[in-house]
């Protein structure tokens, strides 16, 4: 598989967002990236379930959701009816993390875990088989825009060896600060998905730049 690119919207124009879903639908993007933050676990407000419902009234590719809040287990069947395909949670924001995987699987959702950059791979180990996918973190959570933190190829070369040993099928995806300047070497690190926010929806034509991501 080549890698898959995933424009997220909390760096496209919120006044003109039926616009913006328009141009990834008509790109060469895979999925729609949409991070929900509480102001809790991360110092930033986003846009929650009534945006993600008309969101998905657009969308015509996968709908990738990151929550970034606490206790996230109190929303998994609104984030499966607003129309989430991939429901991620933070590792950081779980108690019991086992549970809430089996609870978004039981919504028929693929289940996803997040790591801040802080928090090493091996902390998946006991639970990397029951994932479906992945996220790295590479820039702290919270706000688009920020650098890329290069402690990250070493956390994909690390994930890559857990998932082949344990017979995972999970895929490896990377958030924040991706570019064309990082985008083929996280890619010959071993990365599936890469989010990008800023790059895409900043450049001058986000149409081509989701192109050359995804041709690099
Ligand atoms: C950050 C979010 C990212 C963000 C990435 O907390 O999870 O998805 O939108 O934005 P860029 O690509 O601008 O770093
Ligand atoms: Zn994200």
């Amino acid at each position: 598989m080549s890698h898959l690119i995933a424009p997220s919207i909390l760096a496209a124009d919120f006044a003109n967002l039926q616009r913006d879903i328009e141009m990834v639908n008509n790109s060469e993007a895979d999925w729609f990236h949409i991070d929900v933050m509480d102001g809790v676990f991360v110092p930033n407000i986003s846009f929650g379930i009534p945006v993600i419902k008309a969101i998905k009234k657009h969308a015509k590719k996968v709908m990738d959701v990151h929550l970034m809040i606490v206790d996230p287990d109190r929303y998994i069947t609104d984030f499966k009816k607003a129309g989430a395909d991939i429901l991620t949670v933070h590792y950081e924001a779980c108690n019991h993390l086992h549970r809430t995987v089996q609870a978004i699987k039981a919504e028929d959702m693929k289940a996803g875990v997040s790591l801040n950059p802080h928090t090493p791979v091996s902390v998946l180990e006991d639970i990397i088989k029951d994932l479906d996918l992945v996220l790295i973190m590479s820039v702290n959570p919270g706000f688009g825009g920020q650098s890329f933190i290069e402690n990250t190829y070493k956390k994909i070369i690390q994930l890559r060896v857990l998932i082949e040993k344990s017979g995972s099928n999970a895929v490896i995806e990377i958030d924040g600060g991706v570019n064309d300047k990082n985008c083929p070497k996280l890619v010959a690190a071993g990365a599936d998905v890469l989010v990008a926010g800023s790059f895409v929806f900043k450049s001058d034509n986000p149409t081509d730049t989701i192109a050359k991501l995804r041709g690099l």
